[in-house]
């Protein structure tokens, strides 16, 4: 008897924190109104099928003894351990179909990767009757996304898993949910495609150099996402504003921020923003940016005249839900 189960997890955008969160510091995220889709049938046969069209994965097959092992095509990877390490603790039996689908581009960096291994640990949590909470959905997710990238402190799984406005520390040692509907974020495309895990490395070889320098920039960085929290939880946006541009500053001491990003952000600064920086891990993707009601669409022009490309994005999305159940 085949179970069918769709599931959708959102994607994300770093607020303030980045880089630091790495190193045990706070950050600040919230989950994105794009999401990602996974549909998971079980089936008879010991065998792993995916199809991911959005990354030209079709027809891929293998059997489950095989999963993790030889050449994974890399729209696969996620998909394939998520399942691996998902069956190590609660096996499997048979086989599983998956199509993945996205309402996103894997280029705005959104967190596509962790948004569908979240989505199926989930649906085969659900499917196999193993019935995993949150918590348990985040760590399985979270040892997948550090076996395949070996780094990253899990705020994008976080987001994914929980949903909302997250303050986040690593390994989700703290994941504590913001109560916030308001916040007047825009977010600008800057068209370059940024590598979070070759970036995270070009910092770690800087902080080598200079460890006490760069644990300065982290120190204060956390200290920032403290005040960005109460901010937050008061709705002072120009004290947010404000702690955004600081953060800013610091990421371009870590050398993260590139030319493209620093027009946008200027623009938006120049048109009345109350702050703006980059989001992520820098050299590329977004910048995000909290504006007055009437400053909004001069902020957003401004950020289209420096190359930039106005996304519409809805935050405090829900975390991984069901969405169809043939159970
Ligand atoms: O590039 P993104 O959006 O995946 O963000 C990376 C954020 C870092 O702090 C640099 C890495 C991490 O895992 O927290």
């Amino acid at each position: 008897m085949s179970k069918q189960i769709t599931v959708s997890a959102p994607g994300k955008l770093m607020l303030l924190g980045e880089h630091a969160v790495v190193y045990g510091r706070p950050c600040i995220v919230t989950a994105v109104g794009q999401r990602m889709r996974a549909t998971i049938e079980l089936a008879d046969e010991p065998v792993f099928q995916l199809n991911t069209p959005d990354v030209q994965v079709v027809d891929y097959k293998k059997p489950m003894s095989e999963l993790g092992i030889g050449d994974i095509p890399k729209g696969a990877k996620f998909v394939e351990i998520a399942i691996k390490n998902f069956s190590e603790k609660y096996p499997i039996q048979g086989g599983v179909k998956v199509t993945t689908s996205s309402e996103f581009s894997s280029q705005f960096g959104f967190g596509s990767s962790s948004a569908s291994t979240v989505c199926i640990i989930k649906a085969l949590s659900e499917a196999t009757g193993a019935t995993l909470d949150n918590k348990a959905i985040f760590n399985l997710s979270y040892k997948t996304v550090l076996d395949i990238q070996g780094k990253g402190s899990g705020f994008d799984v976080a987001a994914a898993a929980f949903g909302g406005t997250l303050y986040f520390i690593k390994g989700g040692q703290t994941i504590e949910p913001l109560q916030t509907d308001s916040l007047p974020l825009i977010v600008g495309y800057s068209g370059i495609k940024a590598d979070t895990v070759t970036i995270v490395n070009q910092v770690l070889e800087k902080a080598k150099e200079h460890p006490e320098v760069i644990e300065g920039i982290y120190d204060n960085t956390g200290k920032l996402v403290e005040q960005a929290k109460q901010a937050v939880l008061s709705k002072d946006w120009q004290k947010f504003g404000e702690l955004m541009n600081e953060n800013q500053k610091l990421l371009e001491k870590l050398e993260v921020s590139i030319n493209k990003l620093d027009n946008m952000i200027l623009a938006a600064r120049k048109a009345g923003a109350y702050g703006a920086k980059l989001s992520g891990a820098g050299g590329g993707d977004c910048i995000i940016t909290l504006a007055p009601e009437n400053r909004i669409q001069a902020v957003k022009d401004g950020i289209t005249a420096a190359g930039g490309q106005i996304i519409d994005v809805k935050i405090n999305a829900e975390g991984v839900k069901i969405e169809h159940d043939t159970k």
